[in-house]
């Protein structure tokens, strides 16, 4: 037999690592437990050895970025970090999102770095608004979604009602795996559903002291559980089959399609349920695939290597005020010190720096497959959306722009910084941190800042201070939605009260309106207006 040439043992040893990745974020409102499940999976993959030492709340041992004092003097997490490590044949990334309620445009960018979702519901408080729209962004593209109901140990809601509150408000037809036996608040254990929701077997947890440690399992048969649990147990086993009536069991190919979400009922803080969540990531979650460049040509992970910028990320901390562009591997097998070319302006890029970025630990990563994500150092020339690649030209589509719904204007307060303020400005711009427009009316001394969520406005003005020593006023102004139009349209809308028309540093021209109200009445008056929805979490 022919010994296989060098690049057919690579393309094979990059399948077989691509294979084994599982790449996910979790989609949660605050509070629901986003920091404390972390913690709980870290702690599964035995990274720390005791719960608490990734969140900082209650004074625990912080290791959460504090790039910030804003950051800093809210306890929460502006940045997004990825964590990776190995369970079983498995090496797990979550990628984290940030965690403040307020939404920006990172939170939806750190979607398209993944390929799974775990939806993270509070047992008492169901579907919450935040949760509802990431949930969108992940059926906008495509993401199969697993739904973890959290803190079943807290007296909180009917396990099937939790369900039925999933199927009516956002279609997706709930199919879980796990069924909690005890009431919301009296957690005793999972009962495994097998086929035709016949129960499998009882997982029994043992609360270990402050849910610091993992929680010892033990295996029952679902005889035995009846015996040991009674009641509990009965009306887990009938509500399983009541699910299997409604055809509410998992299937594969619908869960892929989103159209079904496996459910775990779990409570974070004392580490239940996070093995079985584990355990269905590995078994059902897809493992990085091929993803299409802008001529719809497919990039497999096992091709030359190919990564997409998702985020950067600028003065996370103040010992280094260095910039970190995040990338997610798309295809082959990343070097560090490895040359790539950068597709927006076709220039080589060393990647001397490359790092992984959890909290506050960094460490340098010398290999990476499809699916991984690296932190690339003083990147200055990337910004979301672009494209490195090796070999094989590729250039992925653009981050696609989400539609902003809170504009301010920003000036320096000093005419002498002006120099610095417009340098700020565009440096902000092209890192994504806030989306910039203007018009000839008013000038480039106060651009028209617009922003997803209105802490990246705190951003900009937080890091305008630090890194670019400007002081700067902000000034909301009094418009609420925006329309992509074009220049046909624009004079038309120029003459509108209400509305005011802009240009978007990458060229869209962008229509803004007072109120919802405005706009339908210019739509109704003059439907011949090009007026374009932008991608939006709620379209
Ligand atoms: P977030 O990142 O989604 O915002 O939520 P986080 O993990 O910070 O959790 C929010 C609160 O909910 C925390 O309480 C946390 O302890 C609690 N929590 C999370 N998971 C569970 C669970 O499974 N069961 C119960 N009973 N509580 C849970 P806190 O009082 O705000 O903070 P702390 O003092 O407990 O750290």
């Amino acid at each position: 037999m022919n010994s296989p040439s060098a690049s057919t043992t690579t393309s094979g040893r990059v399948a077989q690592e691509a294979e084994r990745r599982r790449t996910f974020a979790v989609i949660s409102h605050p509070d629901a437990g986003k920091s404390t499940l972390t913690e709980a999976l870290a702690l599964h993959a035995k990274m720390i050895s005791e719960a608490g030492a990734i969140h900082g709340k209650s004074g625990r041992k912080s290791t959460v970025s504090d790039w910030m004092e804003m950051e800093k003097a809210r306890g929460i997490s502006v940045s997004s970090t990825a964590l990776q490590f190995e369970y079983g044949d498995c090496v797990i990334n979550l990628v984290d999102t940030p965690g403040h309620s307020d939404f920006s445009e990172d939170t939806y960018r750190v979607l398209t770095a993944v390929d799974a979702a775990v939806m993270l519901i509070d047992a008492a408080k169901g579907l919450e608004p935040q949760t509802l729209k990431l949930f969108q962004v992940c059926r906008h593209r495509g993401i199969p979604v697993i739904t973890v109901i959290n803190k079943w140990d807290r007296p909180g809601r009917a396990p099937l009602e939790l369900l039925d509150e999933i199927s009516e408000r956002i279609g997706l037809i709930p199919t879980p795996l796990f069924l909690p036996v005890g009431i919301a608040g009296d957690f005793r254990g999972l009962l495994r559903r097998g086929e035709d929701g016949a129960a499998a077997e009882y997982i029994h947890f043992i609360r270990t002291a402050g849910g610091a440690t993992i929680a010892p399992e033990e295996m029952f048969t679902p005889e035995q559980a009846l015996e040991r649990e009674g009641e509990p147990w009965e009306t887990a086993a009938e509500e399983s089959e009541l699910l299997s009536a409604t055809g509410q069991d998992h299937d594969q190919e619908m869960f892929l399609a989103g159209q079904t979400s496996p459910v775990i009922y779990a409570s974070a803080m004392l580490n239940f349920g996070v093995r079985e969540l584990l355990d269905t990531l590995v078994a059902l979650a897809p493992a990085p695939g091929p993803r299409a460049d802008i001529a719809g040509t497919e990039r497999e992970p096992a091709e030359p290597f190919s990564a997409v910028v998702f985020k950067v990320q600028a003065g996370m901390d103040a010992a280094h005020r260095d910039r970190l562009a995040f990338m997610r591997i798309v295809s082959g097998e990343f070097e560090r010190g490895m040359v790539v070319t950068h597709a927006q302006t076709g220039r080589p890029f060393a990647t001397k720096y490359a790092l992984t970025v959890f909290g506050r630990e960094r460490a340098t990563v010398d290999t990476a497959y499809p699916g991984d994500v690296v932190g690339l150092v003083n990147a200055t020339a990337l910004g979301p959306g672009h494209t490195l690649y090796v070999d094989k030209k590729v250039e992925f589509p653009p981050i696609p722009s989400f539609a902003p719904e809170h504009f301010a204007t920003l000036r320096a307060r000093s005419a002498g910084k002006y120099k610095q303020f417009r340098k700020a400005i565009d440096q902000l711009d092209s890192e994504g941190v806030v989306q910039v427009l203007r018009n000839d009316l008013r000038g480039d001394a106060s651009p028209v800042l617009a922003a997803v969520g209105p802490m990246q406005f705190e951003v900009v003005t937080a890091r305008m201070q630090a890194e670019f020593n400007v002081e700067t006023q902000l000034d909301f102004l009094p418009y609420q939605l925006a329309r992509r139009t074009d220049s046909e349209s624009r004079a038309e809308l120029d003459r509108q009260r209400g509305v005011e028309v802009f240009t978007r540093s990458d060229g869209a021209i962008l229509a803004l309106f007072s109120d919802k109200w405005r706009l339908q009445y210019i739509q109704k008056e003059m439907p011949e207006l090009t007026l374009e929805l932008l991608v939006a979490a709620t379209d």
